[in-house]
């Protein structure tokens, strides 16, 4: 099992993405990428979109980074989830690559507790999609950074227990073939 972690903030050194170091699974920074929004043609566009896929592509399990922005995902992730649309038109073999991995949410705010209308998106999408959605690890930033409070919500991160188990080796006897 491989795990990817997409980190969607207006900042690659902010609170978002050291929750995501924490964690220790291999980032990728969408601001490093050029994804355009939307727009219907679904081709052509010559962005960094399908190369981009084609990354994510590669891992059993992806781990979607975003903050808290005006009670939903960063503008980062809505634009890269818009775009997941080019695949159940333009590319769906792409898109059905998708199906059967496992996916998760980190995030951070300044809220103590995320409203529920931050993590619904995700979780609706992902099932559209059909992949296996874990859940999501979040990070209250209101008091700044505290690291045994990074610490212990790292650890709750949303594959945890299959992590545990395969850092531990045991991973072939715990996964049915
Ligand atoms: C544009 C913007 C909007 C925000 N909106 C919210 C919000 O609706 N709810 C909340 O709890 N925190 C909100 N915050 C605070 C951030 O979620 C919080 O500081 C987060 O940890 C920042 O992560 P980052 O360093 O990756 O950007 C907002 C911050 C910004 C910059």
């Amino acid at each position: 099992m491989n795990t990817i972690t997409l980190l969607g903030s207006a900042r690659g050194n902010g609170y978002t993405a050291t929750l995501a170091e924490a964690i220790g699974f291999r980032v990728l920074n969408l601001n490093d990428y050029l994804i355009r929004p939307f727009d219907y043609r679904g081709n052509g566009t010559g962005d960094d979109f399908l190369p981009l896929m084609d990354k994510l592509l590669q891992y059993d399990r992806i781990l979607l980074a975003s903050p808290l922005y005006w009670y939903s995902m960063s503008g980062q992730m809505k634009v890269f989830l818009d775009r997941i649309t080019d695949l159940l038109t333009h590319h769906k073999t792409m898109g059905r690559r998708l199906r059967g991995k496992a996916a998760g949410v980190i995030a951070s705010g300044g809220a103590q507790v995320p409203p529920p209308c931050f993590e619904e998106p995700f979780r609706l999408t992902f099932g559209y999609l059909g992949m296996d959605y874990q859940g999501m690890s979040y990070l209250d930033t209101s008091q700044g950074l505290d690291d045994a409070v990074l610490a212990k919500v790292a650890a709750n991160h949303p594959f945890r227990d299959d992590y545990a188990l395969a850092s531990s080796g045991n991973w072939a006897k715990a996964t049915p073939a």
